[in-house]
């Protein structure tokens, strides 16, 4: 990963621009990335504060030659590859909020935005925008309660290139080891990153709320949540809460 490698000082979002990168046929691999992002975005079209010269805004490329079905665990694959390069980097402990947020001390440090371009039966390319929180030292006050950085987390300026090519590094190892063996034999190491697994959730779904354990991840990476009824509830897509 990474070869192809296109640089910005300023751009409106890495994302974006990669999104029109896969259109006009660039390799897998592909790695964009900006000091700034003056339109960055996360998921369900939120905003993500982007500031010039201190965070990691990168987008990368996967070109995996798989049925669009093997796509969500993706997200999850990234989501390690971060949170190991983290904690080797920044010398603390990330936890993985599923699917794709790390967090550090209840904190939001990363959010991974995971794209897909496809046809009905073939991937064109898994677009996953990674956006860490490295050096910053402050937050503006919307965001104070809930988003730290490694910096203010390990007291470490840390070097955004080194971490850059760690997270690459073990990309690449993970999409492989995904393509051969699937997403089980990468279960446990994502398991020992998980925050939600063991407590009591809640999960809000497109078709409304579930409430619940948090038991465990499928070998597909489908989250599942035990109810109050005993019952099991799959979970492919919502946004968690972690009750206190
Ligand atoms: C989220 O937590 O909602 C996902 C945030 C993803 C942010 C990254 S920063 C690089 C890439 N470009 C974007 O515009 N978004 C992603």
């Amino acid at each position: 990963l990474g070869k192809t490698v296109y640089y910005k000082e300023t751009v409106d979002s890495t994302q974006k621009l990669a999104h029109r990168l896969v259109q006009e046929g660039c390799p897998g691999g592909t790695l964009v990335i900006a000091e700034e992002q003056t339109g960055g975005r996360g998921r369900l079209q939120r905003a993500w504060y982007s500031p010039k010269y201190t965070g990691i805004w990168m987008s990368v490329v996967l070109r995996p030659d798989l049925p669009p079905q093997w796509a969500p665990p993706f997200t999850l694959i990234a989501a390690v590859a971060v949170a190991q390069a983290i904690e080797e980097t920044a010398g603390v402990h990330p936890e993985i909020k599923w699917p794709n947020d790390i967090l550090i001390g209840g904190k939001k440090c990363t959010g991974i935005l995971t794209e897909l371009q496809a046809d009905t039966d073939q991937i064109q390319a898994v677009i996953i925008g990674i956006g860490i929180n490295v050096n910053e030292t402050e937050f503006p006050d919307e965001l104070k309660p809930i988003a730290t950085s490694l910096l203010i987390e390990s007291g470490r300026k840390i070097k955004r290139a080194l971490l850059v090519q760690r997270i690459l590094e073990r990309l690449e190892k993970y999409e492989k080891i995904y393509i051969e063996n699937g997403f089980a034999p990468l279960k446990l190491l994502w398991e020992s990153y998980a925050a939600v697994i063991g407590k009591n959730i809640t999960a809000h779904t497109l078709k409304g709320d579930i409430s619940g354990k948090a038991i465990g991840i499928t070998d597909e990476g489908v989250l599942q949540l035990e109810g109050e009824d005993g019952k099991i509830h799959s979970i492919y897509s919502a946004d968690i809460e972690i009750e206190r």
